[in-house]
């Protein structure tokens, strides 16, 4: 009888302590969701998708927002004091596990900030020049991620091709921004090349956009624009002010093109977004490490055609071309 109670008496004991473990290990799990915060620079159709991306990357690692872990999510609107505090709040208060920040100024913040805290580029041109890695292959610190560089050697192949009267080549950027500089250079050396010739339009900022258009209408034949954040969120302006002249805009991305550019080979957005969320994901679950994880570049992009854009413009693309493309209407 005795010996019954005392074994009933550890029984109970034994099943509350196992009970209260998992209860406790439950309390823990929920405590540590972990949370990826997301620095993007500014709103414009490109970035939107890139962030769209993010999250079905995230989601193709196992990690939702609300289920198993948090996104604490910040715009920038373009504005560098923003920025810096944004990335304090995501750092310091949200105790962010995994950074990711959309655009260069962003991600610049953001490893301005921290450099423990992972951080995943989201589309950053060139993460060297910008500062971000020594090198893409072994970025070496808390920094790794996707670099949306263009293919510029591409898309003016494609002038070349539906453009064939097109010889001087404006190219509309904002001085602000790195990344196009880095870009522009590269435009520079692709197009003596292919026999292009190429004139440099840097606004100070979105204030001057619509006049500079006007003068770069009279003096070119086409007008190319780099992945600038300045130009990509002012792109109606662009677009009214050399429709005036029927001049041609070749943007660098689809969501460009299909704001009033006329085409494009150019790396789908929502992908690159993709990419970074699945970068981040297998960060925030240990199979990753920013400083063995190189930097990721897409390697083409497709063909984009506006067609609607071609015959307002009068542009007949040639068969070959419009078999390859993708048709946006
Ligand atoms: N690459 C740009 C940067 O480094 C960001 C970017 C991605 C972008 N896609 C774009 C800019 C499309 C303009 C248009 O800041």
């Amino acid at each position: 009888m005795k010996r019954n109670r005392l074994s009933i008496t550890v029984l109970i004991i034994v099943i509350f302590l196992i009970g209260s473990f998992f209860v406790e290990k439950k309390e823990t799990v929920k405590e540590k969701m972990p949370t990826v915060g997301v620095l993007q620079f500014v709103s414009h159709p490109a970035l939107d998708q890139i962030y769209k991306g993010i999250q079905a990357g995230l989601k193709e690692k196992g990690y939702e927002d609300g289920k198993n872990m948090t996104i604490a999510f910040q715009n920038g609107q373009a504005d560098q004091s923003k920025l810096t505090t944004m990335s304090q709040q995501l750092v310091q208060e949200k105790k962010s596990d995994v950074l990711i920040g959309i655009a260069t100024p962003a991600a610049q913040a953001l490893a301005n900030t921290t450099s423990e805290i992972p951080i995943v580029l989201g589309a950053i041109t060139d993460p060297v020049s910008a500062g971000l890695v020594k090198n893409n292959q072994k970025p070496g610190g808390n920094i790794t991620g996707v670099s949306d560089k263009s293919p510029v050697d591409a898309q003016f192949d494609l002038v070349t091709k539906i453009l064939p009267k097109s010889k001087k080549i404006g190219i509309l950027y904002a001085s602000s921004e790195e990344n196009s500089k880095y870009q522009v250079e590269e435009a520079k050396k692709v197009a003596e090349t292919k026999g292009l010739t190429v004139k440099t339009f840097a606004v100070p900022s979105s204030n001057e956009i619509a006049q500079t258009v006007q003068v770069m209408t009279s003096e070119v034949d086409v007008i190319y624009i780099p992945t600038d954040n300045t130009i990509a969120n002012a792109m109606q302006t662009v677009v009214s002010e050399a429709d005036k002249t029927k001049t041609p805009i070749i943007p660098s991305v689809d969501t460009m093109v299909e704001q009033g550019g006329v085409a494009t080979v150019g790396i789908n957005q929502f992908d690159l977004g993709v990419q970074t969320g699945k970068m981040a994901g297998a960060i925030l679950s240990g199979e990753a490490k920013p400083a063995t994880t190189p930097i990721y570049t897409f390697k083409t992009g497709d063909i984009i055609i506006n067609q609607k854009q071609a015959d307002r413009l009068g542009i007949s693309i040639p068969e070959d071309i419009q078999s390859k493309a993708k048709i946006i209407d």
